[in-house]
């Protein structure tokens, strides 16, 4: 009887639940309001609409936690498209979207090869390349920060680490766009698998003659591409394939790259809205602090997905094996039973911020986390040190980053304050 009653209560709140589907531009356009009122009212609901694919999408921070933590019961095959249907081509063979454990044997190499200590090491690089993107930004009284600032310091940083030499770092970049651009045209039925092979042809023969010069002693460099030529798998996994080691350099690039630049340009509209731009500029040590709150109230991944392998429950709610589960950081990150009721707010007394499902959570969280983080206080740091305070430029207008995952904005003006 109390289970009936309990289903019942389900079916209700999920009738009278908001419609959201994240693939909505209108709906993406207030999911601030939207995400936090499902997250109370129905924080597992099943989404139809007219125009996209029914998903579950699921807005509390213990669902969105439990969901992350469960074991052989989602795949990551199909990364984060909620559009491509099983059977077809799907992003690509890197870690993320392999299961199980291909995922473990790839994932225990990886990480082994990016370690705290190997970031570390970039430090210098790092600092001498913010230091030198602030100095060239023009004394101008005006500046667009995400083209000027945000943009030149992650993809550079992330390639340094990867082991690709600085003239080189523009080709690789390019390539790397190039083959998303195909992968993005074969999901939407404009391209072939072949021309995702001839876009990403120039980058594999980059990578290839990188790792022939590492194998013969040209180069000797400790990177990651030196690394992962020399890493065993501690489990008796082996090496990876030199196929393994391109798919997955690519993938750290646009894991990294674009992240990095939405966190850095929320960030900054964060503090100069928020009146903290000074406070942090007179108390360096609240910098990693802010980078915490950024990440949770604008995490850059704004939605997980997982495809669940056979019929389940989420929170005692019913969900099926072929509807893909969607998971807001969003919510989760606002959530009052884990924030209190000013959740939404940009605040530097937290205790909690760590807590942020900004880097997901589980067997698939980030590797890059401690990279980001690094990254992210030495260009702000550099920032910080150039500019006494800012402010949004009069004619500034947020606008959101168009592919649905991704949290961030295409612009930030800002001017010179007094
Ligand atoms: C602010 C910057 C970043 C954010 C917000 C971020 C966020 C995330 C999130 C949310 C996931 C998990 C996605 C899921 O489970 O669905 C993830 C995975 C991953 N991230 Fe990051 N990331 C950032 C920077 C980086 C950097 C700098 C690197 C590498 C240099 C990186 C490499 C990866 C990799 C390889 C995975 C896949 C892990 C796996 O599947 O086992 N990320 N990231």
């Amino acid at each position: 009887m109390a289970a009936a009653r309990a289903a019942w209560r389900r079916v209700m709140a999920e009738r009278e639940a908001p419609r959201f589907h994240p693939l909505d531009p209108r709906d993406a356009e207030h999911a601030f309001e939207k995400l936090p009122e499902l997250s109370a009212r129905c924080p597992v609901s099943h989404q139809t609409h007219a125009s996209f694919d029914p998903i579950t999408l699921v807005a509390s921070y213990e669902h969105v936690s439990d969901v992350y933590h469960r074991r052989g019961e989602f795949s990551n095959r199909y990364g984060h498209s909620i559009l491509v249907k099983p059977g077809e081509l799907h992003n690509a063979n890197n870690l993320f979207t392999l299961d199980g454990e291909s995922h473990r044997r790839v994932r225990r190499i990886l990480v082994s090869a990016l370690t705290p200590r190997h970031v570390e090491a970039a430090v210098p690089y790092i600092m001498q390349l913010a230091e030198s993107v602030v100095r060239a930004i023009p004394d101008s009284g005006r500046v667009e920060l995400r083209s000027a600032w945000a943009t030149l310091i992650p993809g550079k940083a992330v390639a340094h680490l990867i082991g690709v030499p600085d003239a080189d770092h523009n080709n690789f970049f390019h390539w790397t766009m190039q083959k998303m651009a195909a992968l993005t045209r074969v999901t939407q039925g404009q391209a072939t698998v072949a021309d995702v092979r001839a876009a990403e042809a120039p980058f594999n023969e980059f990578l290839d003659e990188q790792l022939r010069r590492r194998r013969s002693g040209e180069v000797t460099s400790d990177d990651i591409l030196t690394r992962l030529l020399a890493l065993e798998d501690e489990e008796g996994g082996g090496k990876l394939s030199d196929e393994e080691i391109r798919a997955n350099c690519m993938f750290l690039l646009n894991a990294g790259n674009q992240t990095t630049q939405n966190l850095l340009t929320s960030l900054v509209h964060q503090l100069v809205t928020s009146g903290l731009w000074r406070t942090l500029r007179q108390d360096r040590s609240l910098v990693p602090l802010a980078i915490e709150e950024s990440l949770r109230l604008t995490p850059p991944i704004q939605y997980g997905v997982r495809r669940p392998v056979h019929d389940i429950e989420i929170g005692g709610c019913p969900v099926r094996h072929d509807t893909p589960v969607v998971l807001s950081h969003v919510a989760a990150n606002r959530d009052p039973r884990v924030w209190g009721d000013h959740g939404d707010e940009f605040r530097l007394d937290r205790t909690n911020s760590e807590k942020h499902l900004g880097f997901g959570m589980g067997p698939h969280a980030c590797i890059g986390s401690a990279a980001a983080r690094k990254i992210a206080l030495i260009a702000m740091n550099a920032l910080l040190d150039r500019f006494e305070s800012l402010a949004l430029a009069p004619d500034f207008q947020w606008k959101r980053q168009d592919y649905w995952t991704s949290l961030g904005m295409t612009s930030l003006e800002v001017v010179w304050a007094k």
